[in-house]
């Protein structure tokens, strides 16, 4: 049966295109729709080249959540992949899709991980406390910011020179490599 993936991005979306990308010729897993909570958001021109179905629902459509609730049961959304999404996902939802949304952390959990630490954020904070290694964390969401059940963790060196752009870098090459894997295991073990 074929699984429909939705991907939740707030702004640039290169996860976003990556796994459209690696799901392309994929006859099982097919990416069926791209959310944004930002009309602006680069996310949704990629989606338009990728030639994939977008929506834009704004901030206040995630207190309640019903009308993204609506908006994937018409797409008949099975699995929602979080690349970047910076707003919370609605209790409703959580319910409805249970252990079937996962998301991206730019860091090794719980280091570096809450409310207002996202993208740059996190490689800065990253090297302003010198830390030697991060990495990324794949994990299960839970309705708290960046806690859930952990599924993968992998992590990268940080020298004592490497500037927060080295280090995004780098945390973006793993993000691309692991992710569409992750999300390729745990949807071939579901029937
Ligand atoms: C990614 O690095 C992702 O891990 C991070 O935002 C970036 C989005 O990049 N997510 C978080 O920080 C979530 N707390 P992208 O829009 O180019 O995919």
């Amino acid at each position: 049966m074929i699984k429909n993936i939705a991907v939740l991005a707030s702004g640039s979306g290169s996860n976003a295109e990556n796994i459209a990308c690696y799901f392309e010729a994929n006859e099982q897993v097919k990416v069926k729709l791209i959310i944004s909570n930002k009309e602006n958001a680069y996310v949704l021109e990629r989606a338009q080249r990728l030639g994939i179905n977008s929506v834009v629902l704004p901030k206040s459509a995630w207190s309640s959540g019903e009308d993204v609730l609506a908006i994937l049961q018409e797409n008949e959304i099975d699995f929602i992949v979080l690349a970047g999404f910076l707003l919370r996902i609605p209790d409703l939802i959580l319910h409805t899709y249970p252990n079937k949304i996962i998301n991206i952390h730019p860091s090794l959990l719980p280091k570096y991980g809450g409310k207002g630490m996202y993208g740059d954020k996190v490689h800065e904070a990253v090297v302003a406390n010198k830390e030697t290694t991060s990495g990324i964390t794949i994990h299960y969401i839970d309705g708290k910011y960046d806690e859930g059940q952990i599924i993968k963790q992998v992590s990268c060196a940080v020298l004592p020179t490497d500037t927060p752009e080295v280090v995004a870098g780098k945390v973006h090459a793993l993000e691309y490599k692991y992710y569409p894997q992750v999300i390729e295991e745990i949807l071939e073990k579901r029937d």
